[in-house]
């Protein structure tokens, strides 16, 4: 089965609407008509979703968001629900990205919720799962990477597990300039791929799209997509500038 690329830009903590809405502007303008053979996504902080979402409304470009809580609405100060998410245009929403889990707690239950919800809301979660540079020097970097996943899918349908996308994002490698060669990135991609396979079976698994983060940049996007497991890439840093977005975009 092919799966479509997905192109993903997490702008994490990043950009006034004013300069979100420039920079989705200067994107559209730079895909132009092409690209109709892979998906497009950005992520916006929640404060610019609704004014990028007006720019790029009913163009290839894709809405989500970096987080939501599971509840549909109530007493959750602080929080979004993914009603919000998909009112105001999200088609995805990144769940457990690893500064997340380290910084605000976010744990395997709560994304188990947070994916079940946006399920339930007609959206895609992005599950993120990596390991941290101990656990790779440990050896553990399958076993932890199927933990996070399998406790994170658990009792999902097969109709809902092909919705889902996977992003392995060695932790090690964030933002830091380190990216993951290649070649391992792939070799996780596929053992992920067979830990789906194992939990949704062989069908699903072909079906769901993995994705690698972690220090993307225009200079290692085209051997990163040339993998056979890798579907795509959630890229932080390099999704901020219009040129090494659609560079990224635009790989070979
Ligand atoms: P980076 O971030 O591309 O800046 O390493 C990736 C991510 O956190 O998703």
């Amino acid at each position: 089965m092919s799966r479509i690329p997905l192109l993903a830009g997490n702008w994490k903590m990043h950009k006034t609407v004013r300069e979100a809405t420039a920079l989705a502007q200067d994107l559209l303008e730079g895909m132009g008509a092409a690209f109709r053979d892979r998906e497009v996504l950005i992520c916006p902080p929640f404060t610019a979703l609704g004014q990028v979402h007006a720019v790029i409304a009913h163009t290839p470009i894709q809405l989500g968001c970096q987080n939501v809580w599971w509840a549909g609405s109530g007493a959750y100060t602080g929080e979004v629900s993914p009603a919000m998410a998909k009112d105001v245009g999200c088609s995805y929403v990144i769940v457990g990205h690893s500064e997340r889990r380290t910084l605000f707690g976010e744990t395997d239950s709560s994304c188990h919720k947070k994916v079940r919800a946006i399920l339930e809301w007609g959206m895609s979660p992005i599950l993120c799962v990596g390991e941290t540079l101990e656990e790779r020097d440990a050896g553990q970097t399958r076993a932890r990477v199927a933990a996070q996943l399998v406790a994170a899918l658990k009792d999902q349908s097969q109709e809902d597990g092909k919705r889902i996308v996977v992003a392995y994002e060695p932790i090690w490698a964030i933002g830091t300039g380190k990216n993951d060669t290649p070649h391992e990135a792939n070799q996780t991609c596929g053992y992920l791929r067979e830990v789906l396979a194992g939990q949704f079976g062989d069908s699903v698994a072909r079906a769901v799209r993995i994705l690698y983060g972690g220090s993307v940049k225009p200079g290692n996007i085209d051997d990163f997509m040339a993998q056979s497991d890798i579907d795509g890439a959630l890229v932080g840093g390099a999704s901020l500038e219009a040129a090494s977005f659609l560079r990224i975009i635009g790989h070979h």
